[in-house]
């Protein structure tokens, strides 16, 4: 698979939205019939336009990509177009990135290409959405996230809060992954308590402790584009104002923008 097929996927600058620049939602089940996301084109739109009037102008198509979803990643681009397509005749202004949610498991049996295809950020700084278990951060996931560093890729972690155990031990084992360079991913919903109250305890505890970002995790009607209330919720709960913003405003731009570098110790392995 040849990744360079795909110039008109990287990000267009943000265009703004009032006197904000637009947003963007890093992870965004938007892709129609692949996944546990909408069942149809015609929900796929109706997820794209409640995007737009929470302000959002970029969106990355984050299909799970693990066995008993997408095992097979070489449609995914006429997947994108698809809706890209359906989009513009709609007259909806959303811009569709192709990524992925990442499962650890399917880490070993996707080549350099694919895995660069799924990716986002500029060149030397490309980083990969990776799901967090519901299970657990285990070893399994923490050798799966160093074998894309490896790669070359770092990692954003896709809900960790969700993650059963994940503030045990002082949270070693989620530290030990932002130590390594990993960036957080707290999904809106944690925050209002929609996912239940632990993962709303762990999303508050774990923004107190490293930088995070916000994004919906969108899946079609039953859950929808929520970044407008994720800051309400951050606001509310006593977040501050630059703090919540940055999470759900500027820290998604700037990953797509800039990208997010490995440590230095990891490019020198
Ligand atoms: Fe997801």
């Amino acid at each position: 698979m040849d990744a360079h097929t795909l110039p008109a996927l990287r990000p267009a600058p943000f265009p703004r939205r009032g006197t904000r620049p637009g947003r963007a939602e890093i992870h965004f089940h938007i892709l129609p019939g692949v996944d546990d996301g909408p069942r149809d084109l015609d929900e796929s739109i109706h997820l794209a336009c409640l995007a737009c009037l929470d302000g959002t102008v970029t969106v990355v198509a984050t299909p799970h990509v693990r066995g008993d979803f997408v095992a097979d990643v070489a449609d995914l681009p006429d997947r994108v177009r698809e809706v890209r397509e359906a989009l513009t005749e709609e007259g909806i202004e959303l811009q569709v990135l192709l990524g992925a949610e990442l499962g650890h498991d399917m880490v070993g049996l996707l080549d350099g290409a694919e895995l660069e295809l799924l990716a986002q950020g500029p060149p030397g700084a490309r980083w990969l959405l990776l799901e967090t278990p519901f299970t657990g951060i285990d070893w399994e996931f923490t050798a799966a996230a160093r074998e894309l560093r490896e790669h070359g890729f770092s990692c954003v972690l896709a809900h960790p809060e969700r993650a059963v155990g994940v503030l045990d031990d002082g949270c070693a084992a989620f530290a030990a992954e932002i130590a390594e360079g990993s960036v957080a991913q707290i999904n809106a919903g944690s925050l209002d308590g929609r996912h239940g109250i632990d993962a709303r305890r762990a999303g508050f505890a774990l923004i107190e402790r490293s930088p995070c970002v916000i994004s919906s995790d969108a899946h079609g009607r039953r859950r929808v584009p929520s970044l407008s209330a994720g800051l309400r919720s951050a606001i509310a709960q006593g977040v501050r104002h630059d703090v919540a913003h940055r999470m759900v405003d500027d820290g998604p731009r700037a990953l797509l923008r800039d990208g997010l570098k490995l440590p230095r110790a990891a490019r020198a392995a």
